[in-house]
């Protein structure tokens, strides 16, 4: 796990960190980092040590600015096609995690940078974070998921306007269209998340799944169905802590 080049990922009590490093072009989302991070997720999914997972960005300018303009506009044919393999596992394997992931984010959060924010489950922002899917105006749609997070967390005719209009938001009016759910300052936001982090991570880890299962899962579904994904799971968890 050390021998990344774009993201750093780290586990401390029982919290992994994932670090997105091209702090130089603003943490830009290129091929060596999605295959990076797709190893990454599969260990945050698989490792018994990991409770919670906090996503960042290195540097002080950017959580990340999107997909690698310079790959986007001059890959060659064998990189888009390795790009639309990845493209095709790594945003289901993100949301099947039933781990607690939090985003922690600042500065530009544009394109594939939001679309990462919104396949955690809670996210935080910096003062300084600006927000904006600009993919419209590069004649693409949102590619890595955002398209259903998107309206999924903060309603569809907000998220129609965001995508259509590539309109920037910034931190405080993210927090109000609920699409982060604080707001703090630069210097606070890495404690903020460790704090968040700190008290999930002292609960029962399979409760902590199920809850996630039961909100997520159930929010694709009718009110029954729901109902009865949450009976499901609830009686499942009852039967493993009687037994324990
Ligand atoms: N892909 C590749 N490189 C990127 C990048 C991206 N998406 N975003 C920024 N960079 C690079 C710049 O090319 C620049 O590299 P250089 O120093 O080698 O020239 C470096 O990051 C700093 O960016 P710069 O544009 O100089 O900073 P800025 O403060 O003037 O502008 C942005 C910041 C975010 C407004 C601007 O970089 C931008 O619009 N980026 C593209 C956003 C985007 O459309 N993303 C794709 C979404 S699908």
């Amino acid at each position: 796990m050390s021998n990344f080049e774009v993201i750093i990922y780290e586990k401390q009590n029982d919290i992994a960190y994932v670090t997105l490093n091209r702090p130089q072009a603003l943490n830009a989302y290129n091929i060596q980092m999605r295959d990076e991070l797709y190893q990454v997720l599969g260990a945050i999914k698989d490792d018994p040590e990991v409770k919670v997972a906090i996503f960042r960005g290195a540097g002080e300018r950017a959580f990340c600015a999107g997909a690698d303009l310079t790959e986007f506009l001059t890959a060659p044919s064998p990189v888009i096609a390795r790009q639309v393999r990845w493209e095709r596992d790594i945003w289901g394997l993100f949301l099947s995690i039933t781990k607690p992931l939090i985003a922690a984010v600042h500065g530009y959060v544009l394109g594939t940078g939001i679309e990462i924010a919104l396949c955690c489950d809670i996210r935080l922002a910096s003062e300084d974070a600006q927000f904006g899917l600009p993919e419209a105006g590069l004649s693409i749609i949102p590619a890595a998921g955002g398209s259903q997070t998107l309206p999924r967390v903060i309603g569809r005719a907000q998220a129609l306007e965001i995508i259509l209009t590539g309109r920037w938001i910034k931190a405080e009016e993210a927090r109000r269209l609920k699409l982060v759910n604080q707001v703090v300052s630069r210097h606070d936001l890495l404690s903020a998340a460790e704090r968040l982090a700190n008290k999930i991570k002292a609960y029962s880890p399979m409760a902590l799944s199920y809850a996630k299962q039961a909100i997520t899962r159930g929010l694709d579904l009718s009110l029954e169905q729901g109902l009865e994904l949450e009976a499901e799971l609830g009686n499942r968890l009852f039967n493993v802590n009687k037994r324990g």
